[in-house]
C-alpha cells in the first residue's frame, strides 16, 4: 500500500501502511528525528507488542525508554500526563527526543497530549493498534484528556511527525473493539462517500472476518476520507464538525452510562438517532434512514439502548463543549455521502429520537 501524505504546511507528514514493526525504527532513523524515544503504551498492548518492538530497536542502536499505563479510558487523564512528565524528566528528553504513542486511541490521545505540552511540543509518533485508532483518531492531529466527567475535555491540535499502521495488529484486538471500531468506517461512508457507504454494504462478511485485502483497503479509504477533511479545517472551525456525525448524542450516552459501553457502540446508538431525526425533519428519506439503521445492524453494532433516562441524556448533551449557548448544533443526513450542520433541532424532537432508540 502506497504511503498517504498529509498536507498541513510545513507540519505536513505521512500515514504508512504496513503488515509489520519491522521498518519502523529505520524509518524514524530516517526522519532525522533523534535517536533517543519514549515509547507510550497501555497494559494489553504492551503484552502482545511491547518486547517485539523493543528487539527491533535494540537492532537499530536506539535508545529506547518504555512507559506502560492501565489499559482503559480511565486512564485518559492529567494523572497519567503527569507521570509521563515525570518520565520525560527522568530520561532527559528534549525537543530533538520523540514520544511514540502504541495503542487505540486512548494511548495516542495521552501521548500526544503529553508531547504537545512538554517543553512546548516535542516530535510524536502515532503508531495506532486498534481499528479506531487507525480509521480515526490517528488522523487529525487533536488529542487531549477527559478531566471531570467531561471526555475530552484538556486537549490540543497537535500534528504528529508520522503515523506507521501496521495493518497484521489488529488481529489480537478482541472482536467487540474491531466491531467498535466500525463505527466510525460506517460514520465516514454517511457523512462523506455514498460509494464507500455502498461498498460496505456490499462487503459485510469480509469485513467481519477481517479480509486482509479488504481490510487494507478499507483503513486506507478512510485515512482519505478523515484527511480529506482535516485538511480543509484543521481546528474544526466549519467542516470538521461533520465528523461529530453520531457524536452528539452518544457522547452523552457514554457518558451516563459511565463508559461501559464501548464509544464505537455509543457512535452507532447516536447516528440511528440522528438519522431518525432526520427522517423524521423529511431532510433524510425512508429508504436512506432504513440503510444506515441496516448497514449498522449488520455489522453487529447496537441501534438501540433500554432504560435510558431522557433529561439525563439531554443533560449531558448541553455539557458537551461543542455546544454553545445552549442551542443545540447537530449534523444530520441529508442523504447517505452527505450531511449538514443545523440548529433546527428542540428539545422534542431529540426525546422523539431517544424514545425510538430505546423502544
Ligand atoms: N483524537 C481523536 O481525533 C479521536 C477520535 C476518536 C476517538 N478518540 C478517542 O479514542 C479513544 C477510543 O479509542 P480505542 O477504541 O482505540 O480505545 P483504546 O485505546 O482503549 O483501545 C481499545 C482496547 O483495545 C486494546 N488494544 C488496542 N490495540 C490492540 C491490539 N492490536 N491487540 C489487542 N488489544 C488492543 C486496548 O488495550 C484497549 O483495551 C477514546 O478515548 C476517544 O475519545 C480520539
Ligand atoms: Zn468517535
Amino acid at each position: 500500500l502506497e504511503d498517504l501524505l498529509l498536507d498541513f504546511k510545513e507540519r505536513s507528514y505521512s500515514i504508512v501502511f504496513r503488515d509489520s514493526f519491522l521498518d519502523l525504527p529505520k524509518i524514524l532513523t530516517a526522519q532525522k528525528l533523534s535517536s533517543k524515544f519514549l515509547i507510550i503504551t497501555d497494559t494489553n498492548v504492551d503484552f502482545y507488542y511491547g518486547e517485539q518492538i523493543k528487539e527491533f530497536f535494540s537492532d537499530n542502536n536506539c535508545t529506547l525508554y518504555k512507559f506502560v499505563f492501565e489499559a482503559g479510558e480511565k486512564s485518559k487523564n492529567l494523572n497519567t500526563i503527569s507521570q509521563i512528565y515525570d518520565q520525560c524528566i527522568e530520561h532527559r528528553l528534549d525537543r530533538s527526543s520523540a514520544i511514540l504513542a502504541l495503542g487505540g486511541g486512548v494511548v495516542g490521545d495521552i501521548a500526544g497530549f503529553a508531547a504537545s505540552t512538554y517543553m512546548r511540543g516535542i516530535p510524536f509518533i502515532q503508531i495506532p493498534t486498534s481499528l479506531l485508532a487507525q480509521v480515526d483518531s490517528s488522523v487529525g492531529g487533536k488529542v487531549g484528556v477527559d478531566f471531570k466527567g467531561s471526555k475530552n475535555l484538556i486537549g490540543a491540535f497537535y500534528q504528529p511527525a508520522l503515523v506507521y499502521m501496521n495493518l497484521k495488529c489488529l488481529r489480537t484486538l478482541p472482536k467487540r473493539e474491531y466491531i467498535a471500531g466500525l463505527a466510525e468506517v460506517i460514520k465516514h461512508g454517511i457523512i462523506y462517500d455514498m460509494e464507500f457507504f455502498s461498498y460496505l454494504e456490499n462487503n459485510v462478511e469480509s469485513i467481519l472476518s477481517q479480509d486482509f485485502d479488504i481490510l487494507k483497503y478499507l483503513v486506507k479509504k478512510n485515512c482519505m476520507i478523515k484527511a480529506d477533511v482535516v485538511q480543509q479545517d484543521e481546528k474544526e472551525l466549519g467542516l470538521r464538525a461533520i465528523l461529530n456525525f453520531g457524536h452528539t448524542i452518544g457522547h452523552a450516552i457514554e457518558s451516563i452510562m459511565d463508559f461501559s459501553l464501548l464509544h464505537g457502540e455509543c457512535v452507532s446508538i447516536g447516528m440511528v438517532a440522528a438519522s431518525y431525526i432526520a427522517c423524521r425533519k423529511k431532510l433524510l428519506s425512508e429508504k436512506h434512514f432504513s440503510r444506515i439503521v441496516g448497514l449498522v445492524h449488520k455489522i453487529g453494532l447496537p441501534t438501540k439502548i433500554k432504560n435510558i433516562d431522557f433529561e439525563k441524556v439531554y443533560g449531558e448533551m448541553l455539557k458537551d463543549k461543542k455546544q454553545k449557548r445552549n442551542v443545540l448544533k447537530f449534523i444530520l443526513p441529508v442523504k447517505i455521502g452527505k450531511v449538514i450542520q443545523t440548529t433546527v433541532v428542540t428539545k422534542e424532537d431529540i426525546f422523539e429520537a431517544l424514545e425510538y432508540i430505546s423502544s
